[in-house]
């Protein structure tokens, strides 16, 4: 894979929201022990808020990544190709608790260089991001079959408001 150039943070959206819906994406965290960890995310969304560029993703507690974001709260985000869906998989199947994922699932982790987490060098595309807030899922204000639908078990997602400093992307992918 050709190395991955710097990219317009709106330039490649449409293709990371039909990979967060297709096949999931990668949110990479690293704690205050300083391995790497990657869990598949389904539910996300990109925008523009407060005048900024912002990936918001949803943690439920139960995952390690939740301890992680909780001590050190940078993380990214990865689009990856088609062929590494099992990688994909084994991220949202298994925990880092008791799993290396990156060794695995053959990913190799390389530094981010605007914030303090991970970045897949596998990837596609890699969001780099500083959660500038976080928020609850509030049970008293969600429509009832949503809450019903996702959180039978509660385990409430935890939102983090991600502040887009930089993005990269094979350059292939920025040809017109
Ligand atoms: C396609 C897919 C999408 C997922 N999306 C989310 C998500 O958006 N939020 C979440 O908390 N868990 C999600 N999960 C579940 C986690 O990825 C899974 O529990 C993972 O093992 C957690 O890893 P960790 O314990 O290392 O953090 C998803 C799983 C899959 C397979």
């Amino acid at each position: 894979m050709p190395e991955k150039v710097q990219a317009p943070v709106d330039a490649l959206m449409k293709l990371t929201l039909d990979a967060l819906k297709e096949s999931g994406l990668l949110l990479a965290t690293q704690g205050r022990d300083g391995r790497p960890n990657a869990m598949a995310i389904g539910w996300a969304a990109i925008g523009s808020i407060w005048r900024r560029p912002m990936f918001i993703v949803m943690v439920r507690p139960s995952r390690h990544t939740f301890k992680l974001l909780a001590e050190n709260s940078d993380f990214t985000v990865n689009v990856m190709p088609e062929q590494m869906r099992s990688a994909v998989d084994l991220c949202g199947t298994v925990s880092g608790r008791d799993h290396d994922k990156f060794a695995e699932g053959k990913l190799t982790a390389v530094p981010a260089r605007e914030v303090k987490a991970p970045i897949i060098a596998e990837s596609l595309i890699s969001y780099e991001c500083r959660t500038i807030m976080t928020n609850e899922v509030n049970p008293a204000t969600l429509d009832v079959d949503v809450r019903n639908s996702a959180y039978a078990a509660g385990d409430f997602h935890q939102l983090h408001f991600g502040d887009i400093r930089l993005v990269h992307a094979d350059p292939r992918l920025l040809e017109t």
